[in-house]
């Protein structure tokens, strides 16, 4: 089964495709981004392949990248992605990612988009376990991470090599039942 798509309140969360070209470059490589996710940049082809790939992840892959884009529904443009990388089934971890376009940060979308990404993580994929890391200087990355309701599990000191310096990470993690606790509504007195 193909994972289907998504609505929030500003956003349509969806599997990417080949339309979506021009809009993934121009964040993908956006040099700011690039530097906070120690990415290279990526060939127009390259890319084109990718999401003609990511079109066609079923549910329930196992060791895969499930890229959804993230839509502003005004615009009908995608401004973005979040992400989530599936273990095997035996283990069920996730590991989560985010970009936006940085013409469009700071507005709450990456939260918005995320927020469902983890409902999807722990509902649909029945993940027990999901992580994220980032720089220990992406300050919107952690507080996204921390407005979701992760913990901060450690810092991992020096893990990071760039431009020949070595960069401090942060690690975060949220469990199933962390993350039930956290939504379901509080009982009625
Ligand atoms: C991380 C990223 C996806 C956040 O996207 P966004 O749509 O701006 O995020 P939101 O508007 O939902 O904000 C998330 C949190 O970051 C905070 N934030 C946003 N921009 C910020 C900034 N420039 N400095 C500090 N905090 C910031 C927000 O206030 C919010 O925290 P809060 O809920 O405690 O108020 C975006 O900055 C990005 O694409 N960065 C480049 C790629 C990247 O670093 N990816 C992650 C790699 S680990």
């Amino acid at each position: 089964m193909i994972i289907r798509k998504f609505e929030t309140r500003r956003l349509i969360i969806r599997r990417p495709n080949e339309g979506d070209l021009q809009d993934f470059l121009s964040y993908r490589n956006d040099p700011e981004s690039l530097e906070m996710q120690s990415l290279e940049a990526m060939e127009e082809d390259k890319a084109s392949k990718l999401l003609s790939r990511q079109a066609s992840v079923p549910a329930g892959a196992e060791n895969a990248w499930v890229m959804f884009a993230v839509e502003l529904k005004v615009q009908r443009k995608m401004i973005g992605e979040v992400g989530v990388f599936l273990s095997n089934r035996a283990a069920r971890l996730g590991n989560l990612g985010w970009s936006i376009n940085r013409d469009f940060r700071g507005n709450g979308y990456a939260s918005e988009a995320a927020a469902l990404l983890l409902k999807y993580a722990f509902e649909e994929e029945r993940l027990r376990r999901v992580t994220a890391t980032c720089l220990a200087q992406n300050e919107p990355s952690y507080r996204l991470m921390e407005g979701l309701g992760m913990r901060r599990e450690c810092v991992m000191l020096k893990s990071r090599q760039q431009h020949g310096e070595w960069l401090d990470e942060y690690s975060y993690a949220l469990l199933r039942e962390e993350w039930v606790h956290r939504t379901q509504p509080a009982p009625q007195p």
